[in-house]
């Protein structure tokens, strides 16, 4: 046997026992003949205490022992001297009195030190990520994610759906991002593509009759990273038969508001039942599809406001067919001009042409563009604003998306220097109502907002020659504080409405038929009604680690470049694999 305990196990009742211990050596202090090893290992530290009477060779091993080596200890459980507890620790009221050591294996001087807060670069982390997943706190985010795991399965389970496993190597489904490809070896020039989702295979599963399915589901997306995205993520992918949208929305909230108290009791869920925004409406109030309502600062339309106004800014925008609208920045009528300058600039870099900043003091609007203000709009504006003295009102005055644009983003920037929010607090809320369709601007072509299963407003289709924008779908997406963290819809389970939407999206009949001849075909042999949706599994757990980006909550992430830097993946293969693989590299240049 090689332990009785773990090193997190130990407490004052263990005192007088003899036990054995293995584990990690993660500190060693030496006191005057008296030796302190702290033994680490995933469940706690454990202070162990060798003294100077040992047998000889036993002191000899032990003078060896460094930092990371692997050890088996023996000894008994003693309480710790009175003072000498450590609060800090769960086993911190006792100590083991060593009586044997063996060196289970060394350690080379990791190049981590895993006591320490993890400030290295990241590469580094990465590469030697099997030292980093060591420390504590990364430790915690693998158990929470475990945890968030367990419990969706067995919440899932009592409601009556079941896990099914989908294939990795399958056709191009389109989510919008471009596929990893796999070659075949056995059919030259031909390849799988890994599912960016299981979307169609879990809709194929609502066509046998399986009902209410859902499957802890790694996708794969090749696509530009950033700190919520991964090449390939984890979804709760979930899909049911005979359902509209809000039994989808109902049995996803009922799921996160039991799922959070129960592994992260000190998130506060703000709203419950959780609200529901239109598309549109996010859009006008926040400036952008993923909100955070954890704080106001809405953005308000005030353009009617100046429909007199000799103001060229104001005056321009609206005859071009733009909107006015501010937000109220609390107690910041005092922004020096150089911090005004600098807002300015951040709406320009964020497309906008400028933004007027116009202080609101008790004698009246202070500032450059103050003088451009007649009484009665500058009254309507501080009554439609709720603006008091000591704010700063910003007005950016453009096209309605371009204002949206800034101003949202000028809103989470305040969130984030004047302190808004807690990050306790969790503000979900369902955006419904999307639009079908979104214009590429650079491929100059319709595309599916969501995906192309999507179900349209029937009602709406007609519209697609006059005002594609116009079309609205039954797609939603779940929000919390800034993150999109699911999206799903009701999806099309009739033929000719799926054929009318792949042609609308530019699809000649032989692309629709060579790349989703299955699923129109199965649309044939009595497809149910259904819907679904995936919440990204690594996102929430981000979120209630208080983590900063996904790759905190996964094992083995890809860096920034999406490249393994442990493994050093992707890497060459030899001229053997290729051949079999019927591939030719050839240098681009
Ligand atoms: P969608 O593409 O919106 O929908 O993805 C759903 C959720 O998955 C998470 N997510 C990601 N997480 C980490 N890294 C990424 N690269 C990444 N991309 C997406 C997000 C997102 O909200 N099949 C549809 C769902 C459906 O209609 O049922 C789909 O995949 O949290
Ligand atoms: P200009 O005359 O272009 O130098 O702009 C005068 C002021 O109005 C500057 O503070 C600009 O940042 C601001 N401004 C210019 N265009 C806009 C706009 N479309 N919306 C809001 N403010 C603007």
């Amino acid at each position: 046997m090689y332990r009785t305990h773990t090193c997190g196990e130990l407490r004052l009742k263990h005192a007088g026992q003899q036990v054995t211990l293995a584990g990690w050596v993660h500190r060693r202090r030496d006191h005057g003949g008296i030796v302190f090893l702290d033994l680490r290992d995933r469940y706690g530290v454990t202070q162990v205490v060798f003294n100077p009477d040992l047998p000889k060779e036993m002191l000899e091993t032990l003078d060896a022992v460094r930092l990371e080596w692997v050890l088996q200890i023996h000894g008994v459980v003693q309480r710790r001297p009175s003072g000498m507890e450590n609060p800090n620790l769960t086993t911190g009221e006792i100590e083991v009195i060593a009586d044997q050591i063996k060196v289970l294996n060394p350690s080379k001087t990791p190049p981590l030190l895993i006591r320490r807060k993890n400030d290295e670069s990241e590469e580094l982390r990465l590469k030697y990520r099997y030292l980093d997943l060591r420390r504590e706190r990364m430790t915690r985010n693998l158990i929470l994610r475990h945890r968030v795991v367990k419990f969706m399965r067995d919440y899932l389970d009592q409601q009556g759906f079941i896990e099914i496993e989908t294939p990795i190597l399958f056709k191009a489904t389109p989510e919008g991002a471009r596929d990893y490809l796999v070659p075949s070896r056995l059919h030259p020039g031909m390849f799988y593509a890994l599912p960016q989702s299981p979307q169609q295979l879990k809709q194929l599963l609502m066509i046998a009759g399986q009902d209410r399915y859902f499957q802890i589901a790694r996708c794969f997306r090749d696509e530009d990273l950033r700190g919520d995205r991964q090449p390939e993520f984890t979804q709760l992918d979930l899909e049911m038969s005979f359902v509209e949208r809000d039994d989808v929305l109902d049995l996803v909230e009922g799921l996160y508001n039991a799922l959070i108290p129960a592994v992260s009791p000190h998130k506060k869920i703000l709203y419950q039942p959780w609200p529901k925004l239109s598309y549109r409406e996010a859009m006008e109030r926040y400036g952008t599809d993923k909100p955070d309502i954890r704080f106001g600062m809405e953005l308000i339309d005030v353009s009617d406001l100046f429909v007199q106004s000799e103001f060229r800014v104001f005056q321009t925008a609206l005859a071009e067919g733009g909107v006015i609208k501010s937000i109220v920045v609390p107690g910041c009528a005092d922004y020096s001009r150089k911090e005004v300058d600098g807002l300015v600039e951040m709406a320009k870099s964020l497309g906008a042409k400028g933004l007027v900043a116009v202080g609101v003091t008790a004698e009246g609007p202070k500032g450059s563009a103050a003088k451009f203000f007649r009484a009665e709009e500058w009254q309507g504006v501080q009554e439609r604003t709720g603006a008091k003295a000591g704010d700063l009102i910003l007005f950016a005055a453009d096209a309605r998306p371009v204002v949206n644009k800034a101003l949202g983003a000028l809103r989470l920037h305040f969130r984030d220097t004047l302190n808004l929010v807690d990050k306790d607090v969790l503000a979900f809320l369902w955006v419904v109502d999307f639009p079908m369709f979104a214009w590429n601007e650079e491929e100059q072509r319709w595309e599916a907002e969501h995906h192309p299963f999507t179900m349209p407003r029937l009602e709406d289709l007609d519209k697609f020659d006059a005002d594609p924008g116009a079309i609205l779908s039954d797609a939603y997406d779940m929000v919390c504080n800034g993150y999109e963290m699911a999206s799903g819809s009701i999806r099309i389970h009739r033929r000719d409405i799926q054929f009318k939407i792949f042609q609308l999206l530019g699809l000649s009949e032989d692309e629709i038929q060579s790349k989703f001849g299955h699923m129109l075909e199965a649309f044939e042999y009595g497809a149910p009604p259904h819907g679904g949706m995936a919440p990204g599994i690594d996102r929430l757990v981000m979120l209630l680690a208080d983590e900063p980006n996904i790759r905190e909550v996964i094992a083995f992430p890809k860096n920034q470049n999406a490249r393994d830097v442990m493994a050093d993946a992707p890497s060459t293969v030899s001229e053997q694999q290729l051949k079999e693989l019927h591939i030719r590299v050839v240098d681009e240049d």
